[in-house]
């Protein structure tokens, strides 16, 4: 024989054994858009778009409800906002967060937050007993936690809610000038109440310290950068003793996130030792969540099992889970309110008709106006999870691969990265209808809002709050501030956007309202109702 020959024929038997062992992933085979790059991949696109959404929603109406991207360096990922696909990813323990977001959890919450145990419910199928109790860590925490966020122990929010709604009014009405940007005061304001409801704290308690640093959290995350996602991209491959390492660098951005970290930890220390000596005192200690929490006795351990420091932990997560998206999604709600002065005029209309006792929750058009503003602007749009063993996806509707093939479920490996796309999906046309577009809250009044197909998310059928056993702790809290918040914002101001409104809403990490000079801010002409 040649030898060629000889080379191929002892090739055959690897040839057969990749024909025959070949994984048959799909994912080569789904159609996407072409990568402008192989650096960045389609990232620039994604994530730097002047306007959020620009790319994103015209390759979904392209290539339908799933299709394929690249990332950095050619890594390729998969974009979901297939319906049955996302309740599959959501709820199945073969997903946990992506690597880049794991980073970013790590610098934020560190180890021991809710956050950072992965939320996986079916444990059993999992080879790992490391696994399993990791699974049970997650859901006993939770299910601690879960006591102040109950829609009974939300209804005891109310006053803080009103407390903090009647102080920015104030505020407003103290502004001298009338177009007023309205992002700080909001982001004061949800930051205000968690501290309340939370760890019994008001705004002062809070320290100085700890509101500076906050504020400059807020304006870090409020920047995005090709150097931000290049950094991004290579930070996410490396191992993980090596990327704790890293994130000890003396670096500003490091050193105010290492602050938030250690201030929050402190914070929450500070006060667990404080309700364990009001509690030895014989003094109440269940005004707030930290206080139900560690209903102690005399030995310094809790009834419900969770330990001071465990507790102190969760402080940096709640603190943050809870404020700027709450906050954002409120600014972005108020901008649509000053774009359409006659839904804005229906919804005072509404609040004036309930003066006497605000039933927050019998109050259709308020409610329609949150779940539309939730649906148009979910905050967190986009949520990268990786897989942690080959799995296989439904899918509601085929898609057609390259080859011209239509498939109903999609194979994926192992170390796959899937793109939770949350607003994609809450502007599919098969779901919402053909006007998914626009803002709309009638859909919800007249019924047209999608009702059937696979239940999502734990509000109003929206992944916003994501769904599954990760879903979001604080979405009671953060519905019901967001009544009340609109309610009292509402009855006495009348919002206009200006003249020369320039602001885009841009994902910066999250989604938010940017202003021509690149910075977070969304102003309005704000005028008090006499
Ligand atoms: C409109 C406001 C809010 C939105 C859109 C929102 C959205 C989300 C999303 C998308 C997640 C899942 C993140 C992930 O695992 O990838 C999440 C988790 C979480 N949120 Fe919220 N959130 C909001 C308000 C709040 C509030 C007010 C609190 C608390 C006071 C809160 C506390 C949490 C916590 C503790 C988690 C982690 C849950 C877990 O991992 O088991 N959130 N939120
Ligand atoms: C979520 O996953 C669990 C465990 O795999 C399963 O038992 C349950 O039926 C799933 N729930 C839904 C709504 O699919
Ligand atoms: C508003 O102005 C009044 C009078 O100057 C002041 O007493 C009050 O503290 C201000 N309120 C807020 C929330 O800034």
């Amino acid at each position: 024989m040649s030898s060629p020959a000889i080379v191929a024929a002892s090739l055959l038997p690897l040839l057969l054994a990749y024909v025959v062992f070949r994984r048959p992933g799909t994912i080569r085979k789904i159609q996407g858009p072409p990568s402008p790059s192989w650096i960045f991949g389609n990232t620039l696109q994604l994530l730097l778009s002047a306007q959020y959404g620009e790319h994103e929603f015209a390759w979904q109406k392209l290539y339908g409800a799933v299709y394929r991207l690249k990332n950095c360096f050619g890594e390729e990922r998969l974009m979901v906002s297939d319906p049955a696909a996302l309740h599959y990813i959501v709820n199945s323990s073969h997903f946990e967060h992506a690597p880049t977001l794991e980073n970013l959890i790590y610098l934020l919450y560190g180890l021991k937050s809710l956050v950072s145990v992965p939320g996986t419910f079916c444990a059993h199928e999992s080879p790992y007993t490391q696994s399993l109790s990791i699974a049970e860590e997650h859901k006993s925490l939770r299910a601690a936690l879960n006591v102040g966020f109950t829609a009974a122990a939300v209804r005891g929010y109310q006053s803080i809610f009103e407390k903090a709604a009647s102080r920015l009014t104030e505020e407003l009405h103290n502004s001298s000038s009338a177009t007023i940007d309205i992002c700080p005061l909001l982001s004061f304001a949800t930051l205000s109440t968690i501290g309340e409801a939370v760890l019994g704290q008001s705004p002062e308690d809070l320290g100085e310290e700890l509101i500076q640093n906050n504020l400059e959290i807020v304006k870090l995350a409020a920047s995005q950068s090709r150097r931000q996602i290049l950094a991004d991209a290579v930070t996410s491959r490396l191992p993980a003793w090596l990327f704790r390492a890293a994130a000890r660098l003396p670096t500003p951005t490091l050193k105010t996130i290492r602050a938030a970290k250690r201030l929050a930890y402190e914070l929450g220390d500070r006060i667990v030792q404080e309700k364990r000596a009001a509690a030895r005192d014989g003094l109440d200690t269940d005004g707030d969540l930290f206080g139900v929490l560690l209903n102690t006795d005399a030995s310094g351990t809790t009834k419900n099992g969770l330990a001071g420091d465990v507790l102190a932990a969760q402080t940096a997560l709640i603190l943050i889970a809870g404020q700027e998206t709450t906050a954002t999604t409120l600014v972005l709600a108020l901008r649509e309110l000053a774009r359409l002065p006659a839904l804005q005029a229906d919804l005072r209309s509404e609040i004036a008709a309930n003066a006497e006792s605000l039933a927050y929750d019998s109050m259709p058009l308020l409610n329609a106006f949150i779940k539309e503003s939730l649906r148009m602007f979910p905050v967190v749009p986009i949520d990268d999870r990786i897989a942690r063993q080959d799995t296989v996806i439904p899918l509601s509707e085929k898609i057609t691969l390259s080859t011209g093939e239509d498939i109903s479920e999609i194979f994926i490996e192992k170390g796959q990265i899937v793109s939770i796309a949350i607003a994609s999906f809450q502007r599919l046309k098969s779901r919402w209808g053909k006007d998914a577009h626009e803002f709309n809250p009638n859909r919800w009044l007249q019924g047209s809002a999608y009702s059937g197909g696979e239940a999502l998310g734990p509000y109003a059928n929206l992944l916003s709050f994501l769904g599954g056993p990760h879903n979001c702790l604080g979405w009671r809290f953060a519905i019901s501030e967001m009544q009340i918040f609109i309610c009292e914002l509402v009855r006495r101001f009348s919002f206009a956007l200006p003249e020369d409104d320039t602001v885009r809403i841009r994902l910066v990490n999250t989604l938010m309202p940017v202003m021509s000079n690149g910075q977070k801010g969304a102003p309005l002409i704000v005028s008090p109702i006499s």
